[in-house]
């Protein structure tokens, strides 16, 4: 291979592996045990010479690691993760570095766990299968694991772009959809009664659901706070799949710990992998370990778009996906590229 390519992780399937040694590239696939690279590893990788780089969200891509990809002649960088709070656009702009993301692939597969932890919040179905688990079970009684009826409520969302839209048209069993931010309609769907909310604090005041669906970026670092918990309806249910410092977590261990019928289902986590103390303890808590893009099609795609980016800038084309672009580049009928 002509160009040296480096992926810091395995990646799903091989279609994208076959991609790049087909085309020039000689792949060198990071295969270390510890999870998280540090900055320090992926110097390392990076050596000599190396031509682009694909890369995780875990990862700190700022100017320490783009200037060393731009002394080894690398022009391309992408991460594995539409999200790209992680990478330093501008300082990769500075080393002369392209960067790309991987958006489509991953917004239905985001959407189903983001209305999975709705569903199951709702319900009380992790609590209850603790419960059945423990041997607690001694008879049906009627207030036993008493939860939220959905259909009819107000579903709001907050950053209704990509994957906040596609949640809301999964949503339509609540019937009242609230959104804030742009709404992107998929195929022409519709819920029965959308409106949009003129501020955020209407939605968080009226919905009995809400997801969050943002980017996170200096905007929207903390955008929900204690203040905003506060105006919160009592028994209403927070989802996050976006990127955990979009909630102040801190906060929210204090609001479920205040209001019992306060419920979460969280995807996401500040300082991923810790959860904040007493988190774990709150039974009105569902966590789960980032896996909202973790299907098997999702992962494959993100993994060959992450390749295509790096592919098609090293061949001298613009980067296939990049952060600024506003469109999808593929949609939820489109296969993963080949
Ligand atoms: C996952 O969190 C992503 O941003 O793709
Ligand atoms: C519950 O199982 C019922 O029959 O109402």
């Amino acid at each position: 291979g002509k160009y040296r390519v480096i992926s810091t992780k395995p990646m799903p399937g091989t279609r994208w592996i076959n991609l790049l040694i087909d085309q020039d590239c000689r792949l060198e696939i990071c295969t270390q045990k510890k999870t998280i690279l540090s900055v320090e590893d992926i110097i390392a990788l990076i050596g000599e010479k190396c031509d682009g780089v694909i890369g995780q969200l875990t990862e700190d891509w700022g100017e320490v690691l783009f200037s060393a990809l731009s002394r080894a002649g690398g022009k391309a960088f992408s991460n594995m993760a539409v999200g790209y709070n992680n990478v330093d656009v501008n300082a990769a702009t500075k080393y002369g570095v392209s960067v790309g993301n991987t958006p489509g692939v991953l917004t239905e597969t985001t959407a189903e766990l983001a209305a999975s932890l709705s569903v199951a919040a709702a319900r009380r179905i992790v609590e209850a299968d603790e419960f059945m688990r423990a041997g607690l079970y001694d008879g049906w009684l009627p207030h036993l694991f008493v939860g939220n009826l959905l259909k009819g409520q107000t579903v709001g969302v907050i950053g209704a772009g990509r994957i906040g839209s596609a949640y809301a048209r999964m949503m339509v069993i609540s019937l009242t959809l609230l959104t804030y931010g742009e709404f992107l309609k998929a195929n022409g769907e519709q819920p029965v009664t959308w409106k949009r909310a003129a501020t955020m604090e209407e939605v968080l005041r009226e919905a009995d659901l809400i997801s969050l669906h943002p980017i996170l970026d200096k905007t929207t670092y903390h955008l929900i706070n204690k203040e905003r918990l506060s105006i919160m309806k009592k028994e209403a249910i927070l989802v996050n799949c976006s990127r955990g410092p979009v909630v102040d977590e801190v906060a929210l261990v204090e609001h479920l710990k205040e209001n019992p019928m306060f419920r979460v289902g969280l995807d996401v986590f500040e300082d991923e992998p810790y959860m904040k103390p007493g988190l774990a303890d709150m039974k009105n808590a569902i966590v789960v370990p980032h896996i909202a893009s973790a299907s098997k099609w999702t992962r494959e795609g993100m993994a060959t778009l992450a390749a295509l980016n790096v592919l098609g800038k090293i061949k001298g084309y613009p980067i296939w996906s990049n952060p600024n672009q506003v469109e999808p580049f593929l949609n939820e009928n489109s296969p993963p590229p080949a």
